[in-house]
């Protein structure tokens, strides 16, 4: 029987090409949450993400947990630029970064598939435009976000 592996070590295996891009590379030293960044943000997201998905897994529910890490580690690559010319307000980064999160994860992934857009646009849920979910991922996600932003500020 193959061994099970855990969250954190599919997530360095899927995230690999992805943590060495230099769309990451880029965003991921800027402060994010007080105390800790966007890239080990992004990285805490992603594997509670994929301990969801192995714990629905379980239940009997299967999801489309490769695809669901891969946005989990680009929901943010928006924030590039928070501190400098890209955002003039807290409120334009609530509204926007999503949107430009999902346009860099475009060009990093070499395209988005329906769920990933999905879920990277709508992971600041309920605000954004639209409220409605199509993919369970996309719940996942924006769950996954929320509680990662309670203990980011405790952890680097
Ligand atoms: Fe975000
Ligand atoms: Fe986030």
């Amino acid at each position: 029987m193959a061994k099970k592996i855990t969250a954190s070590e599919y997530v360095r295996e899927v995230g690999r090409p992805i943590f060495q891009s230099r769309e990451f590379q880029d965003v991921k030293n800027q402060k994010h949450h007080l105390r800790s960044t966007v890239g080990s943000h992004s990285r805490r997201v992603a594997i509670m993400c994929a301990f969801f998905c192995d714990c629905l897994s379980r239940a009997g529910v299967e999801t489309q947990k490769e695809e669901l890490v891969k946005a989990a580690l680009c929901h943010d690559l928006g924030m590039q630029g928070r501190y400098s010319h890209r955002y003039s307000s807290g409120r334009d980064i609530i509204r926007n970064h999503p949107l430009n999160s999902s346009e860099e994860a475009g060009k990093l992934l070499g395209g988005l598939t329906d769920l990933q857009r999905e879920a990277i646009e709508k992971h600041m849920w309920p605000m954004c435009p639209d409220r409605s979910i199509h993919h369970k991922e996309t719940a996942l996600m924006t769950i996954a976000d929320k509680l990662c932003a309670i203990v980011d500020p405790l952890c680097k």
